[in-house]
């Protein structure tokens, strides 16, 4: 018997090897076929969940390998313990912060996505992980989502262009991406209960588009899904969303991993989508027990009903012919590089996309401050200093080295002469809890007002951070203004030193009673290992800022869609939630009612000036099938190099149903030296101007009168076109 079994598990791992070897020339399907067919019931279901915090089992006994994952999105998360939730104390496990997807998002620009992607992907393969949980595309529907700076804003176009050259970048190093939280996870209140109800067509224009782009162009290898519920189904189990659209419709051929402790049921588990089972807490696992993973829902439970025919056996065979295709393309594809970690490459990249997605969001002459001056800097507030890149939750990094805003200034403005004062003090970042502050923040207020009239000029670098109840998982923000007193010690500061100007690190909006009194505003957002570089690359001029705003900032909380209709709205009434404000999330809410935004999506200022003319469309009448070509010049009309935006919304006059004045359909970023002058074009498939029509539950291209708007923001509109669609 010990012989025929090694025997068997001989030609296994020799055809595993030959497989290996002709992964491109054989069809997979037929290897995975061959596994399959010699693992044992009880194999096949222990694949299908965790045998640790981050991994899943392989078959020891025919050399199939376990699979590893890791945090995400930001950079590869520092090692967790095998069994309960804390860090195991390595000392090896340092990586690259690269700066918060948010970030990414601003950069409107897909080349720096595919670069991170790489970059990220490269040292998740270097800490030998095979699936990398980010990115994340839940779409920003409310300022006070305490995971907002994971995810790539508002936009669902937007998201869907930059989200694909990650998950691509990702992958080409043998790593799968795993594109997170499908779906309605928009956020953390109530996150495990609340039951989303949307409209069918609300969910395929905005909170679909991301994911099925991820899907469908990044060819995503696996998807987590949302602790939410929709249609009163959770979403790790979920007939519809699962099933029949991302499985059936879009043709997802990778895995669906629960999000950690995601998965209530096991019929559910077992009928509805779910390929792989992690992290459940539902047995007591937070501690130790033997065989403690043995009680997951896609465990022994699972193996229960199998056995006895309550759920049948195709439904384990497609789970694991999907995790078997995830591990030829990550852990048994022999042609996999082997990755690089903590390199100047990748913290050149990290600092790139940092400068780049960095937005001027008001500047009245006060950026950029000349680094070559004698000067007396203040530097005000606790983000000068804070660690940014520990806490926020499972995105959180042990960064090898996180350069403070502070440090990277004083490298940078090596002539000037600099004070620093807190200014005002949070606690340490703790998951679901607030840690009260070290020091009295009345005594810091009087010291900054104190350095602020020192100065010459005073740069107050404050905003979120990564504490429980900030930009922080598990925990939604509680009020939309600053934190820690920081509106009142602005004030101040202000009114001791009026050249004032504020750098804003967070990952979401902000209420800015201060925006008329400060000469200028930055958003930096979470930047990472190399923040305080970018900062100062862009405080001082050394890069043009080109950023754009990927969601709204409105003036005050009411203003959002999601608040305007109240607590049924967000955050739901005893766990049922209506998203009330249905397609118009964002820009498309203050358009549509005319609300008027602080500062728009797509915003953002330069240091140059850009002139955009000639703008042409191809025709005035379009029909099914053709596309519309926005051209247009661009001159950069200063005498700085710098980068533009252009922006192409497209909005329906008079329709059938309520439309947006106007949607995202199309986008470039063009750099241009100084006087530099250069012609561009913008092409949309006419098929982007449909809408879901629920009574057809489909795609419906509506004929008739469109207008094409063509600027540098939402809000900025240098020209526009009528067109029709017959
Ligand atoms: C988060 C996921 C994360 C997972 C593993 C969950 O709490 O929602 O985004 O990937 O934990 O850390």
């Amino acid at each position: 018997m010990k012989i025929r079994v090694y025997l068997l598990a001989l030609v296994v791992i020799n055809s595993c090897f030959d497989i290996m070897a002709q992964t491109n020339s054989k069809d997979l399907d037929t290897k995975i076929e061959s596994i399959l067919s010699q693992l044992t019931l009880e194999e096949k279901v222990a694949m299908c969940h965790a045998q640790s915090k981050f991994s899943t089992p392989g078959v020891a006994r025919l050399g199939i390998p376990e699979i590893w994952m890791s945090d995400g999105p930001h950079g590869v998360r520092g090692e967790i313990n095998w069994d309960k939730w804390g860090y195991a104390g390595w000392t090896n496990d340092f990586a690259t912060a690269f700066p918060a997807l948010t970030c990414l998002a601003a950069t409107f620009n897909p080349e720096r996505s595919e670069e991170y992607g790489i970059a990220v992907g490269e040292e998740a393969r270097y800490r030998r992980k095979d699936v990398l949980l980010g990115p994340g595309v839940n779409i920003y529907r409310t300022p006070l989502n305490g995971r907002n700076f994971e995810y790539m804003g508002e936009d669902p176009f937007l998201a869907s262009k930059m989200v694909v050259p990650y998950i691509q970048g990702v992958q080409q190093n043998g790593v799968a991406a795993c594109l997170k939280h499908y779906v309605l996870n928009n956020q953390e209140v109530w996150r495990n209960k609340v039951n989303v109800k949307v409209s069918e067509r609300a969910l395929y224009e905005i909170y679909l588009p991301a994911f099925k782009a991820g899907v469908q162009e990044g060819k995503v290898w696996s998807v987590m899904g949302a602790y939410n519920k929709y249609k009163g189904q959770y979403c790790c189990h979920n007939e519809i969303l699962l099933n029949k659209i991302l499985k059936n419709d879009w043709q997802f051929d990778g895995v669906v991993i629960t999000d950690w402790g995601g998965a209530t049921n096991t019929r559910e588990a077992a009928l509805y989508g779910l390929d792989m089972e992690m992290g459940s807490h539902s047995d007591g696992l937070t501690v130790s027990a033997d065989y403690a993973y043995d009680y997951y829902y896609l465990a022994n439970p699972y193996l229960e009903l199998l056995k006895t025919g309550e759920v049948p056996i195709s439904t384990v065979d497609d789970k694991v012919r999907r995790i078997l295709r995830l591990m030829f393309r990550t852990t048994m594809n022999p042609d996999r590089g082997l990755g690089r970690m903590n390199n100047r490459e990748h913290l050149d990249v990290a600092r790139k996309i940092g400068t780049e997605g960095i937005v001027l969001l008001k500047n009245e002459d006060f950026f950029p401050i000349d680094p070559n001056k004698e000067l007396t800097l203040a530097i005000i507030g606790e983000n000068a200093t804070k660690a940014l890149t520990p806490g926020g939750g499972s995105s959180e990094l042990k960064a090898k080295d996180e350069v403070s805003p502070l440090r990277g200034i004083k490298e940078r403005f090596k002539n000037a002469k600099i004070i620093h004062a807190m200014g005002y003090n949070s606690g340490p970042p703790q998951y679901g809890k607030v840690i009260p502050p070290k020091y009295n923040n009345d005594s810091l207020k009087t010291a900054a007002v104190a350095a602020a009239k020192k100065a010459d000029l005073v740069l107050f670098i404050g905003g979120l951070n990564k504490n429980h109840y900030q930009d922080c998982e598990g925990g939604d923000r509680l009020d939309y203004g600053l934190p820690f007193g920081q509106d009142e010690l602005l004030d101040a500061v202000v009114k001791a030193n009026p050249n004032t100007g504020m750098v804003l690190i967070s990952g979401n909006a902000v209420e800015m009673p201060w925006v008329d009194k400060v000469k200028g505003i930055m958003q930096a957002w979470f930047l990472g290992s190399q923040s305080g570089h970018a900062i100062a690359d862009v405080v001082s001029g050394d890069v043009n800022p080109s950023g754009k705003l990927p969601f709204t900032f409105p003036v005050k909380l009411e203003d959002n869609a999601a608040h305007y209709y109240g607590e049924i709205s967000y955050p739901g009434v005893d766990y049922e939630q209506e998203y009330k404000e249905d397609i118009l999330v964002g820009y498309r809410w203050h358009d549509t009612r005319k609300i008027k935004p602080q500062f728009a999506f797509g915003h953002g200022l330069s240091y140059t000036e850009f002139q955009l003319f000639n703008a042409e469309i191809n025709s005035k009448n379009f029909e099914k099938g053709d596309a519309i070509t926005i051209s247009c010049s661009i001159t950069n009309t200063a005498n700085m190099a710098g980068a533009e935006v252009v922006q192409v919304y497209v909005g329906k006059n008079k329709s059938k149903v309520p439309r947006a004045v106007k949607e995202l359909k199309g986008f470039q970023k063009v750099y241009l030296e100084p006087g530099e002058t250069e012609d561009i074009s913008i092409d949309i498939k006419i098929e982007d101007l449909a809408y879901y029509d629920e009574s057809i539950s489909d795609w419906n291209l509506e004929e008739g009168s469109y207008t094409v708007y063509v600027g540098n923001a939402s809000d900025n509109i240098s020209r526009t076109f009528k067109i029709r669609v017959k």
